[in-house]
């Protein structure tokens, strides 16, 4: 591994420890046995950690569009010797008794009714970001979570990524900052990639452009300020993407950069930075709290062989991160994708179906990144401030405010 790379203080250390390629997952018998909905991107990507992580067999896929299915076949050639099933109906599939487990990846505006016919199976489910395209569909999953029997978990897997790991646990478990004060995100990137049907071109099928790729930061956002959102506020617009696109006689309608105000009930404030009209990728959270400031960033790339490259930096006296220093986890995890965050999200979902506690999302805490997405996807469109209490009252979410805390 590459030293810029090396792992930092102990939490990425411990965690990529056992984990050589030849690592005691891929010996370990009697692996859970998966199904893919949705065999696109995403799905092949689940395919792809599943293997080279070794926790579990892949049983089959369910996807209505056959070119997904043959990339699908095309990959699992590659990774597997096993034959994978091809399921023409997802209730069947998902009530096969050789189906342990099912990973949801099939666009932003079916999760909801996919998950209502994957729950009568009562098998552990992950559930891919944003859980949902509205506020009223959401609350709906949540009451749903709520009585099922077994883990359903969600697709924030940027609480992986390598230096938001290392963020998170100086911010918390070690209170390096002390009492955190502000938090500002930022992500600049090229624009939205070919989609099947080019689904995230719509607001209709994403849910709107803060929904669809922003849910990641804002729960981040919300696990760092832990406390509610009560006023967002947000501008943004449609400035070079995607203006003259068109794809089935509809003229897209996304937003591509957007700025987010969004104030906490602690006093924490917080702001978004996106945009999407950019050559490469960076990513960059900085939060300051009383005794300090830290600065966790990504540059990358979707150009091929250019590596990505993160940072941390913890400007509190003495601390040994005072200066900036590589974070990163071995180049073999971090190319299965999304720089190694879904691979360890795999590894939680592992963990949950041993009963263990992780730090993955519940479907709480994504409504959660919802509400704050949703309601700076409204303030966009209103061009004013969102009371959230107000906001979620009127999209069916109001209960839900009212009784919970961000946890
Ligand atoms: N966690 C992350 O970082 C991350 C990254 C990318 C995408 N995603 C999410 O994953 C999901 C899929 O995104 P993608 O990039 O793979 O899109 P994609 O268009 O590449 O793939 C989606 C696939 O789902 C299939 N599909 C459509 N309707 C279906 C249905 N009702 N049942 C089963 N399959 C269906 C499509 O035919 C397609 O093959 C989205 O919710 C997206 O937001 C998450």
């Amino acid at each position: 591994m590459d030293d810029s790379k090396a792992p930092l203080w102990g939490r990425i250390a411990d965690n990529v420890a056992s984990l050589t390629p030849e690592n005691p997952y891929r010996t370990q018998e009697d692996k859970p046995r998966l199904l893919i909905v949705g065999a696109g991107m995403m799905g092949r990507e689940h395919l792809r950690v599943s293997q080279r992580l070794g926790w579990a067999e892949v049983q089959g896929v369910v996807d209505p569009f056959d070119g997904s299915i043959d990339w699908a076949q095309s990959d699992w050639a590659l990774l597997s010797s096993r034959p994978l099933q091809v399921y023409a109906d997802l209730r069947e599939a998902c009530l096969d008794s050789a189906v342990d487990a099912i990973v949801i990846c099939s666009p932003n505006h079916t999760h909801y009714e996919t998950l209502q016919i994957v729950c009568e199976s009562g098998k552990p489910i992950l559930l891919e970001k944003p859980m949902a395209t509205t506020l009223t569909d959401a609350m709906e999953m949540v009451r749903l979570a709520r009585s099922y029997p077994s883990v359903i978990q969600l697709g924030m897997q940027y609480r992986f990524k390598a230096q938001y790991v290392e963020a998170l646990f100086e911010i918390q478990a070690q209170a390096s900052l002390g009492a955190v004060k502000t938090i500002a995100m930022s992500e600049y990137r090229p624009p939205f990639l070919d989609k099947v049907n080019q689904w995230n071109k719509f607001n209709r099928h994403s849910g709107g452009t803060l929904v669809e790729k922003c849910c990641h930061y804002f729960d981040l956002m919300n696990v760092i300020a832990a406390s509610r959102p009560k006023k967002v506020y947000a501008s943004g617009g449609r400035g070079v993407n995607f203006l003259d696109f068109e794809w089935q006689g509809e003229l897209s309608d996304i937003d591509d950069h957007a700025m987010v105000i969004i104030d906490y009930d602690n006093g924490i404030r917080a702001s978004f930075t996106l945009n999407m009209f950019c050559q490469e990728l960076y990513e960059e959270l900085v939060v300051v709290g009383e005794c300090g400031r830290l600065v966790a960033s990504e540059q990358a790339s979707f150009h091929p062989d250019t590596p990505s490259e993160a940072r941390l930096q913890v400007e509190v006296p003495g601390h040994p991160a005072y200066r900036p220093q590589g974070v990163g986890y071995p180049p073999w995890i971090e190319e299965t994708g999304h720089y190694g965050a879904t691979f360890f999200e795999h590894i939680a979902f592992h963990q949950q179906l041993a009963g263990e506690t992780v730090d993955a999302a519940t479907p709480q805490q994504a409504l959660w990144s919802l509400i704050v997405a949703s309601a700076a996807q409204h303030s966009l469109a209103m061009g004013q401030a969102v009371e959230v209490a107000a906001f979620c009252a009127q999209e069916g979410a109001g209960d839900f405010f009212e009784g919970h805390q961000v946890d």
